[in-house]
């Protein structure tokens, strides 16, 4: 198991091209290719917003996602956890003790805001990192927690099938996410905007991630709306 705080070179993930953003899964030498067009930007963007990104989102922080991240936080049990795109590590004060974390994220200057929050001794290591390839051994961890992850990842299928590898049987995986709405009307508007918003933010606001979830092998345990059906709490296991 890695202890160092950060590990730079791992592979980096990009945008996914507009549309649903399902991407699918590809081959170590299709990734790669993709890779070297796509990722560069969103590692960048990343990058580049670090330094602003909690007080950009201090408000919805404060209104909405800490009561959010509480909620996801009671189906926390550990005791080996991994946190794929930590980012700023605003997920770290919500950790019981009992729990041994490793996180990983892409963008090295969001991952230096997270060992900057207060490390308690059950952080393993923060580590810069793809989750479409994530450098575990099969079965590595007890459960995977993700907040407003899969929005940005470039090929979702890929990362999400990463997080069932690293998962022992029977191991889960906990979600935050923004996902695509239901309703014909509102979910069009959603497409429409998507690539707006891609632009700006790097992040797809009509992605299906539950239907992701499952395509990746997943079992969907529960899947709770926090607002209207566009934020989600999920909750999935590894089959046997
Ligand atoms: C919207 S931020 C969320 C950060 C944090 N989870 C939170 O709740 O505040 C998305 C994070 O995912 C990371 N990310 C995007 N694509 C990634 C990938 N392929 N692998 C690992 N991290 C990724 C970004 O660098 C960024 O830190």
């Amino acid at each position: 198991m890695p202890t160092s705080v950060t590990r730079a070179g791992t592979r980096r993930a990009g945008r996914c091209p507009a549309g649903t953003g399902t991407g699918g899964a590809v081959t170590p030498k299709g990734l790669a290719k993709r890779e070297k067009m796509n990722t560069k930007p969103e590692k960048i963007r990343y990058n580049r917003i670090a330094p602003l990104y909690d007080w950009l989102e201090i408000l919805p922080e404060r209104l909405v996602f800490r009561a959010w991240r509480r909620r996801l936080f009671h189906f926390v049990q550990g005791p080996l956890i991994l946190e794929v795109g930590i980012g700023t590590g605003k997920n770290l004060p919500y950790y019981p003790d009992r729990v041994t974390l490793v996180g990983v994220d892409i963008s090295e200057r969001m991952l230096i805001r997270a060992t900057r929050k207060t490390i308690t001794p059950n952080v393993l290591g923060f580590l810069t990192m793809d989750a479409q390839t994530l450098a575990f051994p099969d079965g590595t961890f007890d459960q995977t927690l993700s907040t407003f992850v899969f929005c940005s990842v470039y090929d979702p299928i890929q990362g999400l099938q990463e997080l069932l590898r690293v998962l022992r049987p029977e191991g889960k995986a906990l979600f935050l996410e923004h996902v695509r709405p239901e309703s014909r009307f509102r979910g069009k508007w959603f497409d429409r905007l998507n690539p707006l918003v891609v632009s700006i933010m790097g992040a797809h606001i009509n992605r299906p991630t539950v239907r992701n979830i499952r395509q990746a092998g997943f079992i969907v345990e529960q899947e709770i709306n926090l607002w209207s059906d566009i934020v989600k709490l999920i909750v999935a296991r590894k089959p046997k």
